[in-house]
């Protein structure tokens, strides 16, 4: 079953670890992350991007392979169902289509904007038992369309947006989405520190998970976060498997042609990199 991202968060906020998410695109990555999970028996959040939504069909095909596979493949450890960047109207979309948990970005709202449509959907969210995410201050970099410019939030409209009833909050400190460039400033620890101070017990996210250093994950933890979120990383670890396999020529061997063949590196290279990430992020062991 799909839970909502609030108990596993609260309780990786209390036992200072963070849980993964890591977005899906298709059967193969949802299938790695699930069974991975399942293996370090770690709690696990399933990200969905708008972009991802309609190139899988629809939120309702996405719950129900979301559903199907937790059946088939035994997965009991916490796995929660969550829009990524989601619109006002996206947030409401997955809701009816049965998503445990939603992301509303507002953070392109003037903040009183934000805060209005962020209040009707926490009330949405706590009568149905789902998460909300919201977020202040947009991540830098490119997704799915959405552009930010990697702002640095101001701490007291983090406070102000927090104190809405959401049960988490997604501050920029200068992370992006996608690589980051060489002349990267870093994460604002600063702005962080501040920010938790304010909002106390409200589990915070890192977007941007892809290529932030070990040392600056670790420190962002002790600091509060208590969800990350990974996109970029698996996706790169399953293109360089792939272009290994055919570079090697193993689709002209046999039936090397065989989707189950072609795509098996890649699955394994997701599969590797979420565990990865599961370690560092200290979930493991955890559900
Ligand atoms: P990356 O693609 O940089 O890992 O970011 C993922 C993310 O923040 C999704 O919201």
């Amino acid at each position: 079953m799909i839970v909502s991202a609030k108990e596993m968060l609260t309780k990786a906020k209390a036992g200072k670890y963070a849980v993964g998410q890591f977005n899906i695109n298709n059967l193969e990555w949802t299938k790695a992350i699930l069974l991975t999970a399942q293996e370090e028996s770690s709690p696990v959040i399933l990200g969905v991007s708008e972009g991802a939504g309609k190139y899988m069909c629809g939120y309702s095909t996405i719950v129900g392979m979301v559903e199907g596979m937790i059946k088939n493949l035994n997965i009991t450890v916490p796995v929660a169902l969550h829009l990524d960047h989601g619109s006002y109207e996206g947030a409401k979309a997955c809701i009816e289509a049965g998503f445990s948990s939603i992301m509303f970005d507002g953070s392109h709202y003037p903040i009183e904007e934000n805060v209005e449509k962020t209040k009707e959907l926490v009330a949405l969210t706590n009568k149905l038992g789902l998460s909300i995410e919201a977020e202040v201050g947009s991540i830098g970099g490119e997704e799915d369309g959405v552009i930010g410019a990697g702002e640095v939030a101001d701490p007291k409209e983090c406070k102000m947006i927090a104190d809405l009833g959401v049960t988490m909050l997604a501050a920029g400190i200068g992370n992006i989405h996608g690589k980051y460039p060489e002349n990267w400033a870093g994460l604002s620890f600063d702005t962080l520190a501040a920010i938790q101070e304010l909002t106390g017990e409200m589990p915070l996210v890192l977007h941007g998970g892809t290529g932030i250093p070990e040392d600056m994950i670790l420190k962002a933890i002790s600091l509060g976060v208590s969800k990350i979120n990974v996109n970029t990383e698996c996706q790169l670890a399953f293109a360089a498997a792939t272009r290994t396999y055919i570079e090697a020529g193993k689709d002209l061997e046999g039936k090397g042609f065989d989707p189950r063949k072609l795509l098996a590196p890649g699955f394994e290279a997701i599969k590797a990199t979420v565990k990865e990430k599961m370690t560092l992020f200290g979930s493991v062991g955890k559900a």
